[in-house]
């Protein structure tokens, strides 16, 4: 009986489990001629006679004949170790090899993702200093010793890449992305980070989105997963897999475009409909007016005058007057009576806001827009749509003002800052003709435009807004001649250190002031 099988045999007989094997005997593995040149084998091999090997054919479980060598030892009495040994086994294992290697190559090569095969024995060779100095987090490691972590950019590498990832990060020449992983991590060196971080850890993988840079300087937004090996013969090797998303975020700033339009498309006919009713309220006063004088006059010029009469319609024609100014109050009122919401607000993404709103228009309006954005400001409490409508406001006048000039090169220059008095400063220049000194006074009274489709509210909401956010919009000339827009607006820190300074429940009383 076949007391025990090792693994290559159960495999040369072509069985998973050995119990499948130990039940056969071996006249069933082995027959006619062939067994009795076992037979004669096994016998002198019990004599304790030095080993010898013959060639016979084996038949295994599914029925197939497969040649084999075979020696016989005696290993201890009663005990007799058989050694089988496919003459071909070995050709058909490395062929088997071969042909799974085949699979996979295809399979790596035609996948419709970015494949990398990494070569990451740099890494775990970096890894061997901070385990040694016994740091659990490679962070810090990392943090002071700054050399470490530009090795490690230098001696991972990209030992394979499959065709998907030569188009989307190659440069067209064969084999131009086997090269230190460097260059990919130029745009987002905190993902390489994480990556080490979690090998160090004992991650299995990493997966994030992220932006990876093609050997041509090309960037691409990608939904990126890497596989660490747990297999100790293959831990220099790990996996990378890339989904190209600059397609999904296309589709994502469209449809953000598309909602802001509709956004801008609503206010614009809010506006308008805003004029409408201006224009219909005020207009039957003004008319009545008009009419009153007419006749006043004629009263007055009658001979004798009729005085009380003309007196009568002029006092109508003040009350007609009166009521006009009360329109005009009533929506001074409106647009000054702002309710903040307030959350955490980012200046700096306000600012990007507006200009995704406005990116069609200033697009075809060939306007250069030049952005100096301190990216480090601390946030502000308040209303994200309200001042991104201050935003639009600004970016928009600054444009009617430089197409009116026929400003040659018109540029923006939009900046923001901490000042050091701990408030936050956003400014709009423009290369526009700048304000009359006569109009900077005017130009945040409601109503007051200089454009014939002006309503010339912008501005005047502008700084309701700002100020109900404890701020200010103030209107001046810059040196090169154009208009410059500065809004001042408190931080969070400086918000809340002057509720603090409050006394007692008069904070309460400012937080209600604020929202409105
Ligand atoms: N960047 C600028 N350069 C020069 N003048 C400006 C600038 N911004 C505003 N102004 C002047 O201030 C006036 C008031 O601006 P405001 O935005 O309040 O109203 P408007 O632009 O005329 O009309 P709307 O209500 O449609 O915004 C403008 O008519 C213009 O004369
Ligand atoms: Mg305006």
């Amino acid at each position: 009986m076949i007391e025990h099988a090792n693994a290559r045999a159960l495999e040369l007989f072509g069985v998973f489990d050995p119990s499948d094997l130990s039940e056969e005997s071996l006249s069933q593995i082995v027959s006619g001629e062939d067994f009795h040149a076992l037979w004669a084998l096994l016998a002198a091999a019990a004599t304790g006679a030095r080993p010898q090997l013959i060639n016979i054919s084996a038949r295994t479980l599914s029925g197939d004949h497969v040649p084999v060598r075979v020696g016989a030892r005696l290993v201890a009495p009663g005990s007799i170790r058989l050694v089988f040994a496919a003459i071909e086994a070995f050709d058909q294992t490395a062929s088997r090899l071969r042909a799974s290697e085949r699979r996979y190559r295809q399979l790596f090569h035609a996948m419709p993702i970015a494949l990398l095969r990494i070569d990451s024995r740099g890494s775990l060779a970096m890894f061997e200093e901070p385990r040694r100095q016994g740091f659990e987090d490679l962070d810090a490691y990392l943090r002071a010793n700054p050399a470490a972590f530009e090795r490690a950019l230098d001696t991972i590498c990209v030992a394979e890449a499959n065709e998907h990832a030569e188009t989307m990060f190659g440069d067209g020449t064969p084999r131009s992305m086997l090269r230190s992983v460097r260059v990919f991590w130029q745009a987002r060196p905190d993902t390489f980070r994480r990556i080490l971080r979690a090998r160090y850890a004992g991650h299995r993988n990493v997966i994030e989105e992220t932006v990876v840079c093609g050997v041509a300087g090309q960037r691409v937004p990608v939904l990126f997963s890497m596989a660490f090996p747990t297999d100790d013969a293959r831990v220099g090797n790990s996996l990378i897999g890339m989904i190209d998303m600059s397609g999904q975020m296309r589709a994502e700033a469209e449809l953000r475009r598309t909602q802001a339009r509709f956004a801008n498309a609503a206010r614009t006919s809010v506006t308008n409909e805003l004029a409408a009713s201006i224009a219909h309220e005020v207009s039957q006063p003004l008319s009545s007016i008009a009419t009153n004088g007419g006749t006043a006059l004629r009263w007055l010029s009658k001979s004798p005058p009729d005085l009380t009469r003309a007196v009568s319609r002029l006092q109508r024609i003040l009350d007609d007057a009166e009521r006009a100014n009360g329109v005009i109050s009533r929506m001074r009122d409106m647009s000054s009576g702002v309710m903040v919401e307030r959350s955490n607000v980012d200046l700096n993404a306000v600012v990007r806001e507006a200009l995704l709103i406005l990116n069609d228009e200033i697009h075809s309006k060939a306007v250069e827009v030049r952005l100096h954005l301190d990216e480090g400001l601390p946030t502000l409490s308040g209303d994200h749509v309200q001042l991104t409508q201050v935003m639009v406001n600004l970016v928009i006048n600054a444009m009617q003002a430089m197409e009116k000039s026929g400003s040659v090169r018109p540029t923006i220059d939009i900046i923001t800052r901490l000042l050091d008095d701990g408030w936050l400063a956003l400014e709009v220049k423009d290369s526009g003709p700048g304000i009359g000194a006569a109009h900077l006074t005017r130009i945040f009274d409601s109503f007051f435009t200089t454009k014939s489709a002006g309503l010339g509210i912008g501005l005047a909401v502008s700084r309701s807004i700002v100020e109900a956010h404890d701020g200010s919009l103030l209107a001046s000339n810059g040196g090169l001649g154009g208009a410059v827009f500065t809004v001042r607006l408190p931080t969070i820190v400086l918000a809340a250190e002057k509720i603090a300074a409050l006394p007692g429940d008069v904070g309460q009383v400012f937080l209600a002031q604020t929202r409105g």
